[in-house]
């Protein structure tokens, strides 16, 4: 089924130029990007996309870093692209991360894990519509 996903080239990837590294990747897998912009989120803006994770340890981390710098949001397009994005990313903590996924090749660290991915329908319609408006994603 042909569906979307939200995804983040983290402060982390924008600060070491993998830009075009990531972007690279997605456009050599059918997935075409819908949308792309560059961004800067507030320490707020930062609590609200990561509201479900609010109350885990992690979550004053994860969103001073989410703040600290520019991030790059896309929307993808494309047959099962959720899944297929997640699997490009390769796993949260990149020590657990497949070969040849983004975070294998590139985190260093399960925090500065250099992307985001949505990682339901759900979620990513709610992570869609946290960063762009309809002038910005023709249907
Ligand atoms: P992301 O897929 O964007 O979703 C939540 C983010 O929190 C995650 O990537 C990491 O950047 C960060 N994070 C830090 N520690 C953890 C952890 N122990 N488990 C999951 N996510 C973590």
């Amino acid at each position: 089924m042909k569906e979307r996903t939200l995804s983040i080239i983290k402060p982390d990837g924008v600060l070491r130029n993998l830009i075009g590294e990531v972007i690279k990747r997605i456009e050599g897998r059918d997935m075409t990007i819908k949308a792309l912009k560059m961004i800067r989120m507030t320490k707020d803006q930062a609590r609200g996309f990561y509201a479900v994770h609010a109350g885990k340890p992690f979550f004053e981390s994860v969103t001073d870093f989410m703040s600290s710098g520019p991030c790059v949001v896309m929307v993808l397009e494309g047959e099962d692209v959720i899944k297929r994005y997640r699997e490009l990313m390769g796993a949260t903590n990149y020590k657990d991360a497949a070969e040849g996924t983004i975070r294998r090749e590139f985190a260093v660290d399960i925090e500065k894990n250099i992307v985001h991915g949505s990682d339901s329908p759900e979620t990513a319609q709610f992570e869609i519509s946290y960063f762009f408006n309809a002038l910005e994603l023709p249907k």
